[in-house]
């Protein structure tokens, strides 16, 4: 039962929501809830939506040297479906009583967390492929549990995400699968990227159970459905199968899978280097923190213009109602 520290006699507003939780049902903006659920939703949402933002940065540093118009065409519609699913996430934070433009200052002050995954660069057109196929094969591992999140506007907001991401993945898998059966440097490009993405894009599902402090609580209250590790190994088992088709290989020796347990296991990953990239150490934070600012004063004007027509607007609506 999802209840805090507190009276023993819970108050009617949160038996309500324990009630909600206990039947796996959904809570709205409208609904009472506790400080604490309601803080631990913040937290995630606005770093999710932080993350499809300076998400854009690695493959949009790639639309200008796509190797033809198909290519760049289909890249130019993901970053773009990323900014959308930033759009849609933000806007779900903001029922839970945050603005965006409070987020916004927190990524910006370099307060707020996005995704480990961002922080890694993509230094040849082969990575815009590892990124659709692993990153985004990672996130959708991880956002389609979402789907069924107890908080409804996140939930909601994980079914479209979902649906657009299975397009990322799959845009992904044929640049990988079209170099792999090209020259053998193309084929040698793959491989490269594949070995350099493989170990943070399974970072990205958060630290091993045993150090991930949000989980336990996070998964009482239905926003997580599975641990951290429990998803990884779903991943890991996903992409053993997929990289046969590729004709490449996964840079990861110790892959298994353990009868006994009935899971995909890996081999060790660097949780120190993953410690260093969330204290904004990793190859690209200041990179991807300053690209950032630049690009929310280059929007300052923007901003401006919408403010101004909308007071002006108000200004307008007030004086027809007065002479109405
Ligand atoms: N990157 C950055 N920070 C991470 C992280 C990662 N990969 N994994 C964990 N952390 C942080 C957590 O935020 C937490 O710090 P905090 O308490 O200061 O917020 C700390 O490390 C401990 O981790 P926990 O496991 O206790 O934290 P969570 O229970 O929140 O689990 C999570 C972490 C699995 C990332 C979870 O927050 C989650 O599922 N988030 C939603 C999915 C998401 O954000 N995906 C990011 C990628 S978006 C994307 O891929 C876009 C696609 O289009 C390419």
């Amino acid at each position: 039962m999802a209840t805090q520290q507190g009276p023993t006699t819970p108050t009617p507003e949160q038996a309500h929501f324990d009630h909600l939780m206990a039947t796996d049902s959904r809570v709205e903006p409208r609904d009472w809830m506790p400080d604490a659920y309601r803080k631990t939703l913040l937290r995630q949402i606005s770093q999710h939506a932080h993350s499809e933002i300076i998400g854009m940065q690695p493959e949009s540093n790639w639309i200008s040297r796509a190797p033809s118009l198909k290519r760049k065409a289909i890249l130019m519609a993901k970053v773009q479906d990323e900014a959308g699913h930033g759009l849609y996430l933000y806007s779900a934070a903001e029922t839970l009583g945050q603005n965006r433009d409070q987020m916004m200052d927190a990524l910006i002050s370099g307060k707020a967390r996005y995704s480990s995954i961002f922080n890694y660069p993509a230094r040849t057109w082969a990575d815009m492929g590892a990124i659709g196929w692993l990153v985004d094969g990672a996130a959708i591992c991880n956002q389609v549990p979402l789907c069924r999140a107890s908080y409804g506007p996140y939930g909601r907001a994980m079914v479209r995400v979902c649906k657009e991401e299975s397009f990322h993945q799959r845009q992904g898998f044929e640049i990988l699968l079209e170099l792999a059966n090209g020259t053998s440097a193309q084929k040698r490009m793959a491989q490269d990227a594949v070995n350099r993405w493989y170990a943070p894009s399974l970072m990205m599902f958060g630290p091993p159970d045993d150090d991930s402090p949000n989980s336990r609580q996070s998964m009482v209250w239905n926003i997580k459905r599975f641990s951290n590790d429990e998803l990884r190994q779903r991943f890991v088992g996903m992409m053993v199968e997929q990289v046969k088709v590729l004709g490449l290989t996964l840079p990861d020796p110790d892959i298994r899978f353990n009868e006994d347990t009935k899971k995909w296991e890996h081999g060790p990953l660097d949780w120190e280097e993953f410690k260093e990239v969330l204290a904004g150490r990793g190859p690209c934070n200041a990179q991807r923190l300053e690209r950032r600012r630049q690009a929310h004063d280059d929007g300052a004007w923007v901003r401006e213009a919408a403010a101004a027509y909308a007071q002006k607007q108000s200004a307008k609506a007030a004086l027809q109602e007065a002479a109405a």
